[in-house]
């Protein structure tokens, strides 16, 4: 008597041509029912007149009567959802982001723990390491890269395509500069997510290195749609030593790992305080939370920042560290960061 587990084994030799992978493995074969010698089963595909339907029918049929007591074969076809589609069919990559070779994406469960800091600065930090770099504030609740590199809010279009502003080296559109100063940011999720694509199209990036995202707080539409277009993407997850801090950073690697992006790893941020009346530096905003997420959840640290009022400073004025102080202490990390990164993806400055 043949089981549900041999069928699902022996199924494993349907391949999808394309795909790679077994219908099996790719969640495409569903509901196997197996009642004296016959079997019944769903296949799952992206059209219920697909063109891959009847050799996948065949294939099954043919493999499943091989199959001891088996005699009779009935595959009915239903439709992947639009999520499953996403899943499994990732889009041609958007015309503007053709030729970028690496994605980061900075993220955080939580809103105020330096995410654009971090991007801003490591951003700045290929750039000098030698990398061609772009930066997009995808931020849509509050895009504040034109503040941290007084820029102004608006974009320029040539040949029916968005250039980016240069400044510092870098890259840059964000999506205030999309809306002007005033226009108060009353999105909602669809029209966020079609803004994104949207910069990710139309936006003449050309040749990069790197394209530094910087994302909104939380796991709303903005991160999800980042996910779905660019899946190639690496996460950066900026947390606080805060325990408090570390309960939004969970739900944000969950919502990330179920899309199966690739989490970079940790930064931890505002670290501790160097003070001039103090040889040992100050743990202000609590202790270890960046150790025991990076224990806890298998991610590297790859960075403590401390805490430096030149660093808050230098980004509210328009100049940001990397800038106005490139061989600072702080400076350095972000230099070590963004050369961590390089050597992962192998990348040479050129
Ligand atoms: N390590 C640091 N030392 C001192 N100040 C910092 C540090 N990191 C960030 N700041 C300051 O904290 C404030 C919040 O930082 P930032 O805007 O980068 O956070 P964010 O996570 O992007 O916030 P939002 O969720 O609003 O986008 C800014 O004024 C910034 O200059
Ligand atoms: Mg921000």
């Amino acid at each position: 008597m043949t089981n549900e587990k041999e069928v699902r084994q022996a199924l494993q030799g349907v391949i999808h041509p394309s795909l790679k992978k077994s219908l099996v493995d790719l969640g495409m074969i569903r509901d196997i029912i197996i009642l004296g010698q016959s079997v019944e089963l769903t296949l799952a595909l992206k059209a219920v007149q697909g063109p891959l339907r009847n050799r996948f029918v065949s294939a099954i049929e043919k493999i499943l009567k091989e199959l001891p007591g088996i005699a009779q074969v009935s595959v009915k076809i239903t439709t992947l959802n639009q999520e499953e589609i996403e899943q499994l069919f990732p889009t041609i990559p958007l015309k503007g982001i053709e030729k970028v070779r690496h994605f980061y994406a900075v993220a955080s469960g939580k809103g105020g723990v330096g995410k654009t800091t971090v991007a801003v600065n490591l951003a700045l930090a290929f750039a000098r390491n030698g990398f061609r770099t772009g930066l997009l504030d995808a931020d849509v609740y509050g895009p504040s890269v034109p503040l941290m590199l007084a820029l102004p809010n608006s974009l320029e279009e040539k040949e029916g395509m968005i250039l980016p502003r240069e400044k510092f080296g870098l890259r840059v559109v964000s999506l205030g500069m999309t809306a002007g100063e005033t226009d108060a940011f009353i999105w909602r999720g669809p029209l966020v997510s079609k803004m994104i694509r949207h910069l990710l199209e139309r936006v003449n990036w050309g040749d990069l290195d790197y394209l530094v995202i910087d994302l909104p707080p939380g796991t709303g539409d903005p991160s999800i749609t980042i996910a779905q277009s660019i899946p190639q993407a690496s996460i950066l997850i900026v947390t606080t030593p805060q325990e408090i801090s570390l309960i939004d950073v969970r739900r944000s690697i969950t919502l990330f790992q179920k899309h199966n992006l690739h989490i970079a790893g940790l930064v931890e941020n505002m670290s501790s305080f160097r003070c001039s009346h103090s040889a040992q530096p100050i743990e202000i905003f609590g202790h270890g939370g960046g150790e025991k997420l990076s224990r806890e959840s298998g991610l590297p640290l790859l960075a403590q920042i401390p805490f430096d009022l030149e660093l808050g400073r230098s980004g509210d004025n328009g100049m940001p560290l990397l800038v106005s102080a490139p061989d600072s202490e702080t400076s350095r990390i972000f230099l070590k960061v963004a050369s961590e990164l390089a050597a992962q993806t192998a990348e040479v400055a050129r």
